[in-house]
């Protein structure tokens, strides 16, 4: 006890832990607001540019974008780790099952090489995933969230990380739960972040358990019978393009009308409709369908906890030239 006492007060012991805790600081204080305005003072114009420019052609592009986001930062780190494609050893993430549906991957290129016109290797594929989802999400309806950038690119694929990383959409409550409370996001920010299910698509074979061959008692009876009509076969093609919208109201509105079809049992995923039963979630799903502008405030704080997860700075990783290749091939 003494000793322990002693050990406290030591003043090598309360410098070690305020060097620690500045080491901490710093680490997270890589990402700066602005970082390119000295390197590349309009990347983030551009990356804004093209990222309306696109959505003004292929309007899922946005989606896509917010999507990224969640399957690059989730693996291990912010770090493009997911664009990198296969080829010469590395296996692309974009392969596992739980990148299933994923889309537009080649207009990340796009505004990759509008950036590598105007500052060669200067801004990281990986601040593009962060950027881009930003931007996608104005375009969606959501908030502009203020971003920090200076992530470095991984020079590495972490496919056999993939899925001890990402739930399934049929995974329980308590997994789902721990695996974002493992990037720091409490309930709160996690249920916010589901929200972005509010748009976009869901293919049938993520679907069908809930149909086939009785359907789930938690889906509203009507709704499951809209669903078999999108889904009419228990054993759909992977490859069809059999899909439903994941919120048929305001399918490309990022809004809490997500929250809403929880409470009405109208649910895609399994790991949506139980947002809704979960006794420690369900507060939440009540808040943010009756409050949009709650929901709003709280998803850009998630998102930004997101995006800020772990990233490679300094003399880790590159600059990419090309997102979906390492630079030394
Ligand atoms: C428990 C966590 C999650 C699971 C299990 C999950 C699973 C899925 C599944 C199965 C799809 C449908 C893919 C398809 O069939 O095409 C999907 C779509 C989507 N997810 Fe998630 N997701 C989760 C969390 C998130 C988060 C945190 C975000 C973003 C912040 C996100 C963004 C999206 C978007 C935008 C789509 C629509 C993609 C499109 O239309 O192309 N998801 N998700
Ligand atoms: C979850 O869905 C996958 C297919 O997407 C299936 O292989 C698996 O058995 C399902 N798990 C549970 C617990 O139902």
């Amino acid at each position: 006890m003494a000793t322990t006492n002693k050990l406290r007060s030591s003043p090598s012991l309360i410098f070690l832990s305020l060097a620690l805790l500045f080491h901490f600081y710093l680490c997270k204080g890589d990402l700066l607001l602005n970082y390119y305005s000295e390197s590349c003072p309009n990347a983030e114009d551009i990356i804004r540019q093209e990222v309306t420019d696109l959505y003004n052609k292929h309007g899922n592009t946005a989606v896509s974008w917010v999507r990224n986001l969640f399957h690059d930062c989730m693996v291990k780190s912010c770090d493009a780790s997911l664009l990198l494609e296969t080829v010469n050893g590395i296996e692309s993430e974009q392969a596992s099952e739980r990148s299933f549906g994923m889309r537009n991957f080649k207009y990340v290129s796009t505004i990759k090489e509008a950036l590598e016109k105007e500052c060669p290797l200067t801004v990281s594929c990986a601040d593009i995933v962060a950027l881009s989802a930003r931007d996608g999400i104005v375009m969606l309806g959501g908030q502009r969230i203020e971003m920090k950038t200076g992530r470095r690119d991984s020079k590495e694929s972490y496919a056999n990380f993939v899925e001890e990383s990402l739930p399934n959409h049929n995974d329980s409550i308590t997994l789902v739960l721990s695996r974002f409370q493992s990037i720091g996001l409490d309930v709160e920010g996690i249920v916010a972040l589901l929200g972005a299910h509010s748009v976009g698509r869901t293919h049938c074979t993520n679907l069908v358990q809930r149909l086939y061959p009785t359907v789930d008692p938690t889906l509203d009876p009507q709704y499951a019978e809209y669903l078999k009509g999108r889904c009419p076969t228990p054993n759909p093609d992977p490859k069809a393009v059999l899909y439903a919208r994941n919120d048929r109201e305001t399918p490309m509105i990022l809004d809490n009308m997500y929250y809403k079809n929880l409470l009405s049992h109208k649910g895609l995923l399994i790991v949506d409709q139980q947002l809704a039963s979960d006794p420690t979630t369900y507060p939440y799903v009540k808040k943010f369908a009756t409050d949009n502008g709650y929901f709003q405030d709280q998803f850009a704080k998630a998102v930004l906890l997101l995006s800020e997860n772990n990233p490679l700075t300094r003399d880790d990783g590159e600059i990419r030239k090309d997102c979906r290749y390492v630079n030394s091939i």
